[in-house]
């Protein structure tokens, strides 16, 4: 079995993968008035017992948690001891703030270590586009929530990046140099899919996910927020943002570039290493020039992104 085949290899990509994204940067994902409105929508004044499936190091937990009752039990789990131990230390703080119970637990969302119909209402965010098997992860997800209570998948479809311009000089763009970016990143989605580690882009399939588990009521709406880089970088959220995507490109972490990792995903994909050589080239320029910018400060991007936010009620 070779270097980039094995089961061990995949988990270790995920983890890499998973630690360098739980970062301060996912504190700035949402707007607060728009977090609000959703509370509404999906009545959170009703909810004495929460979950947060795949709750990484808790941000999501503990976004939301000021717009639930007080003493609402919000029940985290994931399976990296490493994350775990991170919301837990965090957990302290957030309960004095908003006055609530926080459980953070080690656990696999394929067999998710909650009672049936213990929750009123459970979420993830930017899970199920890592795991295989995500209808699966929806019936469990469904099994520990009481009838009548939401379910809600917060997903992206990441494809859509390929498609966007950070600037005006960008949209003088040659149609065929699009054209070769956008099948290696096709083509690494697909690999990335057929090798067991999810589909990137899984935001756009929800409501037909949710239809096959039997969930009712479907509501699909996108989140408000524009991850948008403009100089001078002069408030927290763009410093925050700008060093992030500094370290993701110096690292190879994130959403950076990794040659292996890429190659790997590519290569599965159905791709050639030489047509693969002809990209990283292509992209390695690009990154010299985008770092740069941001060194500089004079990168700008409106930062646009497709965040689907479903919910569906449980009807048992
Ligand atoms: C991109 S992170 C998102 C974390 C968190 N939901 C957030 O938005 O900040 C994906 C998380 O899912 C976890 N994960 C992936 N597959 C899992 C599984 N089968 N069971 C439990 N956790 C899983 C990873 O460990 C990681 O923490």
């Amino acid at each position: 079995m070779g270097k980039y085949n094995g089961a061990d290899y995949q988990k270790n990509i995920e983890k890499q993968h998973s630690e360098s994204v739980l970062t301060e940067e996912r504190e700035y994902w949402w707007n607060e008035d728009y977090l609000e409105l959703l509370s509404k929508r999906l009545n959170f004044d009703q909810c004495q017992k929460v979950a947060d499936i795949g709750c990484g190091i808790g941000t999501m937990s503990f976004a939301l948690s000021k717009f639930f009752p007080e003493n609402t039990v919000i029940k985290g789990m994931d399976f990296e001891k490493g994350h775990i131990k991170k919301a837990r230390q965090k957990s302290k703080k957030k309960s004095r703030e908003h006055g609530n119970e926080f459980h953070f637990v080690e656990g696999d969302a394929m067999d998710i270590p909650f009672e049936t119909d213990e929750m009123d209402l459970t979420f993830c965010q930017t899970l199920l586009i890592h795991v295989d098997q995500p209808t699966h992860v929806l019936e469990e997800m469904k099994r520990v929530t009481k009838n009548d209570g939401w379910i809600v998948a917060i997903e992206p479809n990441n494809l859509v990046h390929s498609l966007m311009f950070d600037n005006y000089a960008q949209t003088h763009f040659d149609i065929d140099d699009m054209m070769k970016i956008i099948e290696v990143r096709l083509r690494c989605e697909k690999g990335k899919r057929k090798l067991g580690l999810g589909f990137n882009s899984l935001g756009d399939a929800l409501p037909d996910l949710f239809t096959q588990v039997g969930l009712e009521d479907i509501q699909v709406w996108i989140s408000d927020k524009a991850l948008s880089c403009i100089p001078p970088y002069d408030t927290r959220e763009k410093r925050v943002r700008v060093a992030q995507l500094i370290d993701w490109l110096e690292t190879g972490g994130g959403g950076g570039f990794n040659y292996d990792r890429d190659l790997w995903y590519f290569k599965a994909g159905g791709g050639k290493k030489a047509d693969f050589d002809i990209y990283w080239n292509y992209v390695m320029m690009y990154k010299e020039k985008l770092l740069k910018q941001l060194i500089e400060q004079k990168y700008i991007s409106a930062g646009g992104s497709l965040m689907y936010i479903v919910a569906g009620r449980v009807s048992k």
